[in-house]
């Protein structure tokens, strides 16, 4: 991984750094498209089967059938897309989670002002702890007390991008079953596809929205999202183009005062029109490199042992306190300056560790740092990364 090289990295929850193989294959795919095509009849076959598996593999990761599974170009889009054809009524209620990230909740704050819809909040921000159970029933508790008859959509990431927790969504989608309106559950899995086990999670949610280009390791400008039959049928195609119909030639006209359903009934509606093919090819030989590692399970067990070495040695410096109260349930690792006032602030010291090399990030809310441990980071970078953060607050 070129990236890695020169730096020591804890963004990968930002972006993944590129595998030297997954840019090697997108440039042997390039080259195929030049040496095929670009625009001839042999490419054609080519890059439907180079969509054909792309697609297969992402819908695998979410253990749905590919039908179920749109390709898009990052994860707003695929949150946005199938949320914005949805049939709303006035009064529809969204309730949103206090952990999103702020271009999807601008998306839904959008839509609510266009649709006349109303917004309400879930308060999850707040749970810190991260044994399994007492998480599942925060969140479930704050989910009962957030609810109301007019609640047509929850929003909620399958790993907050903040705190760092997980949720529980299969007991979430199975809550909501239970609704008179049974609202649609739009899940951002933004930090959890190429992090943890997806499988569950996105097959229980409407709307699983997630890109190749952060744990996945894969390049910029390509992800997915899986979606429920119920989307499928509900949903009408907001930004349709060439790829959503099912006879690319035929737009539905047929005769005067006529016409016909021109779109693809599965995921296809979502797709667009012409976008980027070798990115197909990097993504695929980074999830191959990192099932090489493992399954996802075992995945999920070494991005552990390093975030709850770097949770362990925050423990041990005074004035930084890790936000959650346990070891993370995954790669996120955020903490809080206790004292501000010493004339730091999280972006002050993002800064100063990036002159050192050492890369991680601040974020708003809350007002902390967050560094991210993926299969690459070493035992060795974490000490960095805590003598580093040792030496800037004596
Ligand atoms: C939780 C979360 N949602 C959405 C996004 C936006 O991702 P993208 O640029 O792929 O749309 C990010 C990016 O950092 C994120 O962390």
């Amino acid at each position: 991984m070129p990236a890695l090289a020169n730096k020591t990295y804890f963004n990968y929850g930002g972006q993944g750094p590129l595998p030297s193989p997954s840019l090697a294959a997108i440039t042997e795919s390039w080259q195929c498209i030049q040496e095929l095509g670009p625009f001839t009849g042999s490419i054609w076959p080519w890059l439907a089967a180079q969509t054909q598996g792309v697609r297969g593999d992402l819908a695998a990761i979410c253990g749905v059938p590919p039908h179920r599974l749109a390709l898009t170009e990052n994860v707003s889009s695929g949150c946005v897309l199938p949320l914005w054809g949805l049939p709303w009524q006035g009064g529809d209620e969204l309730l949103i989670s206090d952990c999103e990230h702020p271009g999807v909740v601008a998306a839904c704050r959008e839509l609510a002002h266009r649709e006349g819809l109303k917004l309400s909040t879930l308060a999850v921000g707040s749970i810190r702890s991260v044994s399994g159970e007492a998480t599942d029933a925060a969140v479930l508790d704050a989910l009962e007390q957030a609810l109301s008859p007019h609640t047509r959509l929850v929003v909620l990431s399958h790993l907050l991008w903040n705190t760092g927790l997980v949720m529980p969504i299969e007991a979430v989608a199975r809550r909501l079953e239970h609704h008179p309106r049974h609202p649609w559950l739009l899940v951002d899995a933004a930090q959890s596809v190429g992090s943890l086990p997806v499988a569950a999670a996105a097959s229980a949610a409407d709307i699983y929205a997630f890109t190749g280009h952060k744990w996945c390791c894969g390049p910029e400008g390509l992800g997915g999202v899986a979606l429920s039959e119920r989307i499928l049928n509900a949903s009408r195609p907001t930004l349709g183009g060439w790829r959503s119909l099912t006879n690319e030639n035929d737009a539905g006209l047929d005769g005067p005062g006529g016409g016909h359903d021109p779109w693809h009934h599965d995921g296809r509606r979502f797709e667009v029109a012409t976008s980027c093919a070798p990115l197909m090819a990097g993504l695929r030989c980074s999830l191959e490199l990192l099932d090489a590692v493992g399954g996802a399970p075992a995945r999920l067990a070494l991005i552990r042992e390093r975030s709850s070495q770097l949770w362990l040695g925050l423990q041990a410096i005074p004035g930084l306190k890790a936000l959650l109260q346990e070891p993370p349930p995954a790669g996120l690792v955020s903490f809080e300056l206790e004292c501000e006032g010493r004339g730091h602030t999280p972006a002050s010291l993002v800064e100063k560790l990036g002159e050192q090399g050492v890369w991680l990030r601040s974020l708003d809310d809350p007002h902390c740092l967050r560094a991210c441990t993926h299969l690459t980071t070493t035992s060795e970078e974490v000490e960095q990364l805590l003598a580093a953060l040792s030496s800037l607050l004596e």
